[in-house]
């Protein structure tokens, strides 16, 4: 088979792990052809790729972003590729193509799918919010560093009798400032799935000074907003590829919080460096194993399909359904933390 492989969207750790994934089991155990499309859906449009061997994954697996490079792509674009789809097909000789991807991605895998291209999708995301999977590679390793930051920010707020908020990522879903603060013990957690009330804010602050507790740490994931009327709170717009631009709500808490109590307060924004640096040993396992399904559904010519995990299995779940519905966090799971909306 002639497979190709490519990442899309946001870069993730884990990423250059199922590439390493794909090319072990697709060239060295199956004798496939595998080729590796620059830049996401950008390199398959322009034709702009490599051959991958053994020799270009090696040493690939710890190691973070992507070895193929990654973009996002304009929606234009990607209808420019649908229409073009067959003819792409018989230019590459593609018998199958892999793209790595979050909700973006997959979902231009599926269109591309039902426009004729054999895929097989694989999904990452450091969000956590595709419903098809119960994990996707990136998470654990972005938890892991917001964790880290969470233990660190506790030490420096105690020392300054501080409010600490930490702005992590997580655009609709919380997943990220759901684990992270209950990993890193944060006094308040706030998520786009349940908008927040300044005043419980407040009054958690003002509890712990009360008992003693001279400082507070609030994780916040980028996509959370205030309740209506709590605060005031502007939205930001759309860019070309559909994402809000966030207006900073991690600065406009610790403003609003510095300006009610009279403590003061600071805001850490972590940003890109949840999805930099080497995938945890949980994220090279998930990566691997997603990687090493995904040639094998190629060659079953399980077609518009996806890799999932379900429980401890990898399993194919259809392209066509898995972004239909965001993963987004359920009341119950923020029932389990002393989370303060
Ligand atoms: O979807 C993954 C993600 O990391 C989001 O959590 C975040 O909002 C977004 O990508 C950031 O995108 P960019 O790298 O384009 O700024």
């Amino acid at each position: 088979m002639r497979i190709g492989v490519l990442t899309a969207g946001g870069d993730c750790p884990g990423l250059n792990a199922v590439i390493r994934s794909v090319v072990h089991r697709a060239v060295v155990d199956r004798g496939d052809q595998v080729i590796g499309f620059e830049d996401g859906f950008k390199g398959l449009l322009e034709g702009r790729y490599r051959s991958l061997d053994i020799n270009e994954v090696s040493g690939i697996l710890a190691r973070g972003g992507t070895i193929l490079g990654s973009s996002r792509l304009e929606r234009h674009r990607l209808a420019e590729a649908c229409d073009n789809a067959e003819a792409f097909r018989h230019k590459l000789s593609l018998d199958a193509l892999i793209p790595i991807g979050g909700e973006g991605t997959l979902t231009a895998a599926s269109m591309l799918s039902a426009a004729g291209i054999p895929v097989v999708g694989v999904p990452k995301t450091i969000d956590n919010d595709i419903s098809a999977t119960d994990r996707t590679f990136g998470f654990d390793t972005a938890v892991g560093v917001a964790t880290e930051a969470i233990d660190r920010l506790k030490t420096t707020a105690e020392s300054h009798q501080r409010v600490m908020v930490v702005e992590v990522m997580g655009r609709h879903a919380g997943w990220i400032a759901l684990e992270a603060g209950m990993a890193g013990g944060a006094h308040g957690i706030c998520i786009p799935e349940r908008p927040f009330q300044i005043d419980d804010l407040c009054k958690m602050v003002e509890d712990r000074f009360a008992r003693g507790k001279k400082f507070a740490v609030i994780c916040v994931a980028e996509g959370a907003r205030p309740a209506e009327g709590s605060m005031p709170y502007e939205r930001g717009e759309i860019d070309s590829y559909g994402h809000e631009r966030f207006t900073g709500i991690g600065q406009r808490l610790a403003n609003e919080l510095e300006h009610r109590l009279g403590k003061e307060a600071r805001a850490m924004i972590l940003g890109h460096i949840q999805r930099g640096g080497t995938p945890t040993a949980y994220d090279r396992v998930l990566a691997t194993r997603f990687g090493w399904h995904a040639v094998e559904a190629a060659h079953r010519g399980e077609f518009g399909m996806m890799t999932a995990l379900r429980g401890t299995d990898i399993v194919m779940a259809p392209l066509a359904n898995a972004t239909a519905e965001l993963k987004r966090v359920p009341q119950n799971r923020m029932d389990e933390t002393e989370a303060v909306f």
